[in-house]
């Protein structure tokens, strides 16, 4: 059997590492350098003093981006403690030391760190790692149970040799074992963990002769909008796709030209899969015979006789089991009825319908059937319309996924 890649969970993850003047300092650029490997995006902000015990430099030919330590910097249009606070998914400071413990607990915003600290809203995407001396730690623990207390992560220091030779609590936490603290806070986030989603998408061509086809418009924007909030949720994806302007950022790829190519990926996929969304444009007729060569231009007028193609969904519907099928319609209007009888036809969970002018469009008007419920969007991005999908999905779906996504997480 193939081996399963390694999930790769702060993939495009937004990670704000946070060092104060801790002598573990050293570790922090080792631990920035496993999460620039687990594909990460890192930020890093450095204590004011921080940067008296290393140079920025440092970190900033690691990252090879910006380092953030100067609370007024000129031309700032928005602070960087507001516009960091809002970019991180989480905020990792390691070390933390006895002077920030004492600072956060005490709301004290004296350098740039320590303001961006206090602007978070949502404290359980903080992550503390304090070392220091052990009197240090005995000084300042009780402070820590404090801010445990308000929804700070923290990762306790263990015992260990210390940086004045003593044997005692206050080592920071090995960079690889806080790495997998910061993994398991996303993991307990993801509600399609060790779930396989296979997602379909982009135009079929049905060839005329070895040169011409007949194809549509889609862009592949909707699939890709899928696939990428799939993995972000946890979910392995297979993505299947026939042409496309755009494709996500996702390692298992499989591309198709036909119908029939389509048809045969899907059939051989779908057994892995948890969830089928059939978001390609799949040409619904395809030349009776396709010639050999090219048509010449000479012979003037010709007839195309075409028949329907192979309806993958329907067969889909036939085979799915327990699976979760969601399938797309395009019509003229929102055409509920028209939807509906689809949805029943082939044996859909759910249906998304959309007009002929979501075609190539980054916004669109659409409806979202499913059960006895028609959720109505209104000129939506196709990533707020994926969000939609997914948040059925795992909500409501009378599925196995059912029970995995606890409600107000
Ligand atoms: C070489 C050196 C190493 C230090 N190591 C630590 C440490 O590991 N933990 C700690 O809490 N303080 C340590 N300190 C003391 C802090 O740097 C000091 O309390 C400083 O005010 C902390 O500033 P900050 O928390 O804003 O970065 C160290 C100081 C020096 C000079």
């Amino acid at each position: 059997m193939k081996k399963r890649k390694r999930m790769r969970i702060l993939k495009n993850k937004n990670v704000l590492l946070g060092s104060g003047a801790g002598i573990s300092i050293y570790k922090t650029a080792y631990l920035l350098r496993l999460l620039k490997k687990e594909k990460a995006n890192v930020k890093v902000i450095l204590s004011k003093n921080a940067v008296k015990l290393i140079n920025p430099v440092l970190f900033s030919s690691l990252i090879k981006d910006e380092v953030f330590f100067d609370q007024f910097k000129p031309y700032q249009y928005k602070p960087d403690h507001i516009n960091l606070s809002e970019w991180a998914d989480i905020f990792i400071i390691a070390p933390c030391t006895a002077d920030l413990i004492s600072k956060f607990k005490n709301r004290i915003a004296d350098d740039l760190l320590t303001t961006t600290f206090l602007s978070f809203k949502d404290k359980s995407k903080i992550i503390l790692a304090p070392a220091m001396e052990e009197n240090m730690w005995n000084n300042v623990k009780n402070y820590v149970t404090e801010l445990k207390k308000e929804g700070i992560n923290i990762i306790e220091p263990k015992k260990g040799e210390l940086a004045s030779g003593k044997i005692g609590t206050g080592r920071m936490e090995e960079p690889e074992n806080i790495l997998k603290e910061i993994e398991n806070f996303f993991l307990k986030k993801l509600p399609l963990i060790g779930k396989t989603v296979l997602i379909t998408s982009g135009a079929t061509r049905e060839y005329i002769d070895d040169v011409r086809f007949i194809s549509n418009a889609s862009s592949g924007k909707m699939g890709k909008e899928l696939a990428t909030l799939a993995e972000n949720l946890g979910a392995d994806v297979i993505f299947i796709t026939g042409d496309s302007k755009v494709l996500p950022d996702i390692e298992n790829i499989i591309k198709v030209k036909t119908c029939k190519e389509l048809r045969e990926k899907v059939l051989k996929n779908y057994k892995k899969a948890d969830i089928i969304i059939g978001a390609a444009a799949v040409s619904d007729f395809t030349p009776v015979k396709k010639v050999k060569g090219k048509i010449k231009r000479e012979k003037g007028e010709i007839i195309i006789k075409l028949k329907k193609t192979d309806d993958i969904l329907e067969e889909l519907g036939k085979r799915k089991g327990k699976r979760v099928l969601v399938g797309f319609s395009l019509e003229k209007g929102i055409d509920i009825k028209r939807a509906k009888e689809k949805m029943k036809k082939k044996n859909l969970d759910l249906i998304v319908v959309n007009p002929l002018s979501a075609m190539e469009k980054d916004k669109t008007d659409a409806a979202v059937i499913y059960k006895k419920r028609i959720i109505r969007l209104k000129n939506k991005t196709k990533r707020e319309i994926a969000q939609h999908i997914f948040k059925i999905i795992t909500f409501h779906c009378n599925t196995p996924l059912r029970g995995v996504y606890r409600r107000g997480e």
